[in-house]
């Protein structure tokens, strides 16, 4: 087995991960114990892989055998039913769901989504403008009302929508936890726990977990009808939803396997997207010179008069370098999501035993100097080629990719967000000038660049308060 820190007899090192930012903690244990240690909790055996190296030979080579994910009684049993893609079992279920959400997020099907995402790029410029101090709902439902167009079609702009994104984000806290190993119940360690009834004192996780479960399903079905009727009426958009109904026979899916594909790629899409563009705010506010030279970038290709668009993508490198840095800086979702390891394994001296749950640190990976020197420096020129003229975005799969996972399980996702990332960052620079925040004194406020919401699965900066964007209009 890797090494491991010791700990107590039968329990193991149950007591020793912290409940929050065990990335943190594991990447400190790196320096110890090496890039691959394991742990042991109450006799479930975990492997933390901490480099790009160990995650790629394992997860992307290997993923034959690495592409399941644990048991997860809270998050995939009951509170999505059995139905989330990105908790089930690596199968025949899951592989009807992925091909599902490929067919509408492969790089070219997603042209379709351009004009909906450049439209929430607008909104959310706009709303800004009008309060430019609100920009936690706004980020949060710019980032929702992407992710909701390409599983419904729709965008969330009315202000009655910032319901279904509050609606949202509580359903998404709750499974966030739940998720990982280490903020989940000690149902997930005790799996003999979920015997126990609802009424029974202490298994409150349970009765809030299948409280989570009616509801999220109600509200999913609700759209999904929402968007039946729009086919039959002719108003209905292209996205998953139209697929999933559409296509119903071809894919071969239970109804309630499609009402939870729609409503978990919503939810996928909602709190990363936003986490990442928190991330944008805190690092243009710690980093001036950055968006200075992001400016120049959109001043000299896109000019006053419009928004950047989609199609200016290609001829912004640096806002595009940016954007990469964005993600490494602070990786939205730290510690992956959990693998389980299907066949006993090898990874040089260290075995690897079959049913153990692998925690890919990627938090570690992008701290890690010898891919990303000075780590804690936000440098998006780490991505540009050195001649200027020529600048164009290195395109490894080793450090580019790393922020939304590995092998056959990456992000669904990936696509779909950085062009999501890229029309509303491209549009936040291109309007506002992002400063520190003043306090009653008159004083600057700098935030720091640590301080973090951990969610459990989904991670960002703690930047609120510290930030003020001003329009850069004349
Ligand atoms: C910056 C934004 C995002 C980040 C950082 C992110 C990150 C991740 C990560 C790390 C995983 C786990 C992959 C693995 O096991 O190796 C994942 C899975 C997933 N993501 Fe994302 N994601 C983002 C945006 C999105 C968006 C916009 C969607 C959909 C609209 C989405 C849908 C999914 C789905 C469905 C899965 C589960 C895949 C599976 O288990 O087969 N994500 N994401």
């Amino acid at each position: 087995m890797p090494p491991s820190p010791s700990g107590l007899p039968f329990l193991g090192n149950i007591f020793q991960i912290p409940f929050a930012e065990a990335w943190r903690t594991f990447a400190q244990w790196k320096e110890e114990l090496g890039p691959v240690f394991s742990l042991n909790m109450a006799g479930k055996d975990f492997i933390v892989l901490n480099t790009l190296e160990a995650a790629m030979e394992l997860l992307d080579r290997r993923s034959r055998i690495y592409s399941d994910r644990p048991q997860m009684i809270t998050a995939g049993e009951i509170i999505c039913n059995n139905c989330s893609v990105g908790h089930i079992e690596y199968g025949a279920k899951w592989r009807k769901m992925r091909r599902a959400t490929h067919d509408i997020m492969h790089v070219k099907a997603l042209q379709a989504f351009e004009q909906h995402q450049e439209h929430d790029a607008a909104i959310l410029v706009s709303n800004l403008l009008e309060s430019p101090s609100r920009w936690d709902p706004h980020v949060r439902h710019a980032a929702s009302s992407s992710a909701y167009s390409v599983a419904y079609g729709e965008h969330l702009s009315s202000k009655e929508s910032y319901i279904v994104v509050e609606r949202t984000l509580e359903f998404i806290h709750a499974l966030a936890n739940a998720s990982m190993p280490v903020t989940a119940p000690y149902v997930e360690i005790f799996p003999i726990l979920r015997y126990v009834p609802e009424w029974f004192p202490g298994a409150k996780w349970k009765r809030v977990a299948f409280e989570h479960q009616r509801k999220m399903e109600a509200m999913y079905r609700e759209y999904l009808d929402n968007v039946r009727a729009n086919i039959d009426n002719g108003t209905a958009r292209p996205c998953l939803a139209t697929l999933l109904i559409e296509r119903e026979a071809e894919y071969g899916l239970t109804e309630a396997q499609a009402i939870w594909l729609a409503g978990v790629v919503h939810v996928a899409g909602s709190e990363t997207t936003g986490g990442a563009l928190f991330t944008f705010l805190l690092a243009m506010v710690l980093f001036p010179d950055v968006q200075k030279r992001a400016q120049a970038e959109i001043d000299r290709v896109v000019g006053h008069e419009r928004m950047p668009s989609l199609e200016d993508q290609k001829d912004l490198p640096y806002v595009e370098a940016l954007i990469k840095e964005v993600q490494r800086w602070f990786p939205g979702v730290p510690l992956g999501l959990p693998r389980r390891c299907m066949e006993d394994d090898w990874y040089g001296e260290n075995f690897i035993p079959k049913g153990a749950i692998i925690l890919p640190n990627i938090w570690a990976m992008s701290r890690d100097p010898e891919h990303f020197p000075d780590p804690e420096r936000f440098m998006p020129e780490r991505y540009l080629n050195s001649d200027e003229d020529k600048s164009k975005v290195l395109e490894t799969a080793l450090e580019v990719n790393f922020p939304f996972g590995f092998g056959r399980r990456i992000c669904l996702g990936k696509a779909y967000a950085n062009r999501t990332l890229f029309a509303m960052i491209a549009g936040l620079i291109w309007a506002f000038d992002i400063r520190k925040a003043k306090d009653n004194a008159g004083d600057e406020i700098t935030p720091s660049s640590t301080a973090c919401i951990d969610e459990g699965l989904v991670v960002f900066s703690n930047c609120f308060a510290a930030g003020q964007c001003h329009s850069r209009a004349k």
